[in-house]
């Protein structure tokens, strides 16, 4: 009988036995799966597990399967018919059309979500194989071929692999992550799962290919009413959809706090789901130190003769707008920027805040371009007679004190900013960011200056040993930025090549020195640093320019691949941004936000002023607070190898 059997026959029959498969049965169904589409890239144990469980499953009559939103239980795949999934996503309807050998419902059981779509039959008498949920963990959970790929209207809209990260216990189904999408099925996804990390790396990108114009109508979109079931189905749906928009819109603002209200459509929006109050939580910066704003008004502006000019305007305005607010509109004047080795570039009529984007030492001169070349910046002497009166203790706290003001006033937002370009973010600033570089360098370049400038041997070498003392107590303190600047000032080659300097250095000193600097070792991709870091618990002060060069690693990729998002990049720059936010999860010990300067005038005797510090008035705290913030510095590499050889030939 059997061999009167066709082929399809024959492994129905064996489909719909109910007891055990013999091992011939197994055998059919494994062949048999070799030409199913969405089995063939499986491989041959996986395949021959299935064969075990899989379930035959007819309907006699077309219509739904299952709906979206329903508790996910079992993955199907198409075995006679077709099958239309619909969405109540931003085009409502069918999206697309699954047929024979095509699968579907893996979604809700590998995220652990409810159905994602409705599953219509759309003909009478069809057949699935189904995989129940366990066995569709137990089998597909290890499976290498690991991308879920999701259509609509015959294009790709999301795109999903297994994380090979997720490492948490238990993560078996919750470790599929989006790789690339369009922004509204990667956020309707979002809704749907309201995994935390995942969200959060969306929100703290969104702007770079969903601005809250788009994000807003979205979230509203999501909550519009489902067309067809009774009035209390609908109810459910819109509340239930309603709830997760809360949830997300709730991370959002916990991300950016009160930076969110500038944002006037989020504003808007956040005031149609009025709640609560959102801001209830958010506190306002309340460092020494003010972030910068795109609203404030700065220009700092010298003349020929360093007479300064400060003019009030936006951070953002124009190079046009700043001279046009300086000048008579006639006057062949320019804007030149001018840094300490004496480089200098005219500035474009149309560039945008260029006062926050100066290098170090670099300054805004307006002049007529016959004067541009007797421009004249940095020191011709050095402070080491100032700075043998303050103890390194005192210096290096100061440093972080200010440090930690510098890269708490950030927002992480500027990395943004930062990576894709400030001008493609309207009216969007990176002014605190570039601070932070900034001073990096400054501090860098403040060492070897200092060095290059110290005629006197003797003296050059205790300032020398100084700088290795400020470092340690940096590094101590987990100032990495601060710390590493100071290291690559001693690292520079005008430094370096002062031997007799050197030698004068104790050999314990000259032993941590060493040892630091094998943390600056970059090979392997830092990997020194990565593993000192790695030790370090919050808060700490990172090395800013790492972190910004692991940034732009990244600046390779695209921003889309196949025009849909490369959510892969954004979540690595959301990383970086995670960094930042872990960094300042805690506050300074000692309260970096009161520096010595505080404490004195603040605290109680503990703290007063010891006679020794008086009898010299450079020792008090606030003097040395005044030296750190303003330290005078030679930026050209020329200029201090000339002086360095001047020293020691
Ligand atoms: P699941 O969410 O479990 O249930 C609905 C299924 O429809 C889903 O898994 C996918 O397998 C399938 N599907 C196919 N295309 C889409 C789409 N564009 N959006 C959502 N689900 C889709």
């Amino acid at each position: 009988l059997l061999s009167q059997l066709g082929p399809d026959a024959l492994l129905t029959m064996i489909l719909r036995k109910p007891s055990q498969r013999s091992a011939e049965d197994l055998e059919v169904i494994y062949e048999e799966l070799l030409h199913v589409k969405a089995a063939a890239h499986l491989s041959t144990s996986v395949r021959k597990e299935l064969a075990a469980v899989l379930v035959f499953e007819s309907h006699a009559k077309a219509g739904t399967v299952f709906s979206q939103g329903d508790k996910g239980t079992s993955w199907y795949i198409i075995w006679k018919g077709s099958v239309n999934v619909i969405t109540h996503g931003k085009i409502q309807g069918v999206v697309t059309t699954l047929h024979e050998g095509e699968d579907f419902g893996q979604l809700a059981l590998l995220n652990d979500a409810p159905r994602a779509a409705t599953i219509i039959l759309r003909e009478d008498n069809s057949h699935f194989l189904r995989v129940d949920k366990h066995d569709f963990i137990r089998i597909l959970k290890d499976v290498e071929a690991n991308t879920v790929r999701l259509e609509e209207h015959g294009k790709t809209v999301l795109v999903l692999e297994k994380s090979a990260e997720s490492t948490e216990p238990g993560a078996g189904t919750n470790s599929y992550t989006v790789m690339s999408g369009t922004p509204e099925k990667i956020l309707e996804h979002l809704l749907e799962t309201l995994k935390l990390p995942c969200v959060s790396d969306f929100l703290l990108t969104h702007k770079v290919f969903m601005p809250s114009s788009q994000l807003c109508p979205a979230l509203q979109h999501y909550q519009t009413e489902l067309s067809e079931g009774s009035e209390q189905e609908k109810a459910a749906y819109i509340l239930h959809r309603k709830q997760k928009v809360v949830k997300l819109v709730g991370q959002w603002v916990a991300l950016y706090g009160l930076t969110l209200k500038e944002d006037p459509v989020a504003v808007d929006f956040l005031e149609q789901i009025h709640q609560f109050d959102w801001f209830s939580n958010c506190e306002e910066p309340n460092g020494r130190l003010q972030p910068i704003r795109a609203k404030d008004k700065l220009y700092e502006i010298y003349q020929p003769d360093h007479k300064p000019l400060t003019v009030m305007l936006p951070v953002n305005s124009s190079v046009q707008e700043v001279m046009s607010a300086v000048l008579k509109p006639e006057s062949d004047h320019v804007l030149v920027k001018m840094n300490s080795a004496g480089e200098r570039a005219q500035l474009k009529l149309d560039s945008t805040a260029v006062f926050t984007a100066l290098g170090l030492n670099e300054r805004l001169f307006i002049c007529t371009s016959g004067q541009v070349e007797q421009l004249q910046l940095g020191p011709e002497q050095g402070t080491a007679d100032v700075l043998e009166h303050m103890s390194s203790k005192d210096i290096a706290n100061e440093l972080i004190s200010y440090d930690w003001e510098l890269f708490t006033a950030m927002d992480e937002v500027e990395l943004v900013y930062y990576v894709f370009g400030q001008h493609k973010f309207n009216g969007s600033i990176t002014a605190n960011l570039e601070r932070c570089v900034r001073r990096f360098n400054e501090i860098q370049y403040w060492v070897v200056t200092e060095l290059c400038l110290c005629e006197d041997l003797v003296k050059r070498a205790i300032l020398l040993k100084k700088f290795i003392k400020i470092a340690a107590r940096l590094k101590e303190h987990r100032n990495l930025n601060s710390f590493f600047a100071i290291m690559f000032g001693l690292n520079n080659s005008a430094v370096q090549r002062l031997h007799k300097t050197w030698e004068r250095i104790p050999s314990k000193i000259k032993r941590v020195y060493c040892q630091y600097e094998r943390l600056m070792n970059p090979s392997r991709n830092h990997r020194a640093y990565r593993l000192a870091v790695a030790k370090l618990s919050p808060p700490y002060i990172p090395f800013m320019p790492l972190l910004l060069k692991m940034t732009f690693i990244h600046e390779g990729n695209p921003n889309y691949i196949d025009k849909l998002v490369n959510f892969e990049k954004m979540r690595m720059i959301a990383k970086t941004m995670k960094i930042i936010r872990g960094c300042r999860s805690q506050p300074y010990p000692s309260s970096p936000q009161r520096g010595l300067a505080d404490r004195m005038f603040l605290d109680g005797p503990a703290n007063r002023i010891s006679t020794s510090e008086l009898a010299h008035p450079l020792k008090t705290p606030s003097n040395i607070r005044h030296y750190v913030l303003n330290l005078k510095v030679i930026d050209g590499q020329r200029r201090l190898t000339q002086l360095s050889r001047t020293l020691e030939s």
